[in-house]
């Protein structure tokens, strides 16, 4: 692919600044983190699941783990992953700054990640980021003063049929409107978490104008099977 010197320095810039660490004295090989117990006997069963001595496939799940246990991935819990799988820093650093699910510094109760993404813009995704950071007075890459919501900016979040969409925490929220997000903010500002999925009425991806095939209940179990067995 051709990209011009700007493109391509704009791009190298971006990447310089998502990658690279600075310690602080938030974020420091020193920063305390240890597994847990119970996320040491799952990373166990984790790392079981792959063939022997290659322990490195389970970096993925290891990390999440971490973050969920410690809410965000201090480099010292990268260093801790990377010491129980047996690899080089390196290669957990690696992984941790390719996927925007890690997160490397400290995020709000709530992480709004928007999609914006081309069939997502298509469908208005700049109403639904306008609406977010007007309700909550961040700007992209920014994180509420009460420490309750943070917002960031995604590449496709692989419901694009739901478009537009915002992913927060674990759950999807599809087919929105400007109303709609306001009105999870604000349950979710009372403490209460609204149903995830789409919100235009239909179920899950089904066309948005209702069935045109497998129109029929699906057969139930045993259908076609003969009466004898
Ligand atoms: S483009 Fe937004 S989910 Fe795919």
């Amino acid at each position: 692919m051709f990209l011009s010197s700007a493109v391509r320095v704009a791009v190298s810039r971006t990447v310089c600044i998502k990658i690279t660490h600075r310690d602080t004295p938030e974020n420091n090989p020193d920063t305390p983190f240890e597994f847990t117990e119970e996320n040491l006997k799952r990373i166990d069963a984790i790392v079981k699941m792959y063939p022997e001595g290659h322990k490195a496939a389970a970096t993925l799940p290891v990390l999440d783990l971490a973050q969920r246990q410690h809410g965000w991935l201090p480099i010292s819990a990268m260093n801790k992953v990377a010491e129980l799988l047996g690899v080089p820093p390196m290669r957990v650093y690696e992984v941790a700054t390719f996927y925007t699910m890690y997160q490397r510094k400290p995020v709000g109760k709530y992480h709004i990640q928007i999609c914006t993404t081309t069939p997502c813009m298509l469908c208005n995704s700049d109403s639904i980021l306008e609406a977010i950071q007007n309700k909550l007075g961040i700007k992209v890459g920014e994180t509420t003063p009460d420490k309750m919501f943070t917002l960031i900016e995604v590449e496709c979040l692989g419901a694009c049929v739901n478009a537009p969409m915002v992913q927060i925490n674990d759950n999807y929220y599809e087919d929105l409107k400007p109303q709609d997000i306001e009105q999870i903010i604000d349950e979710l500002k009372a403490g209460r978490v609204p149903p995830p999925g789409p919100r235009g009425g239909r179920f899950s991806c089904e066309p948005a104008g209702g069935l045109t095939s497998l129109t029929e209940p699906p057969p139930g179990p045993g259908f076609g099977v003969r009466a004898d067995l």
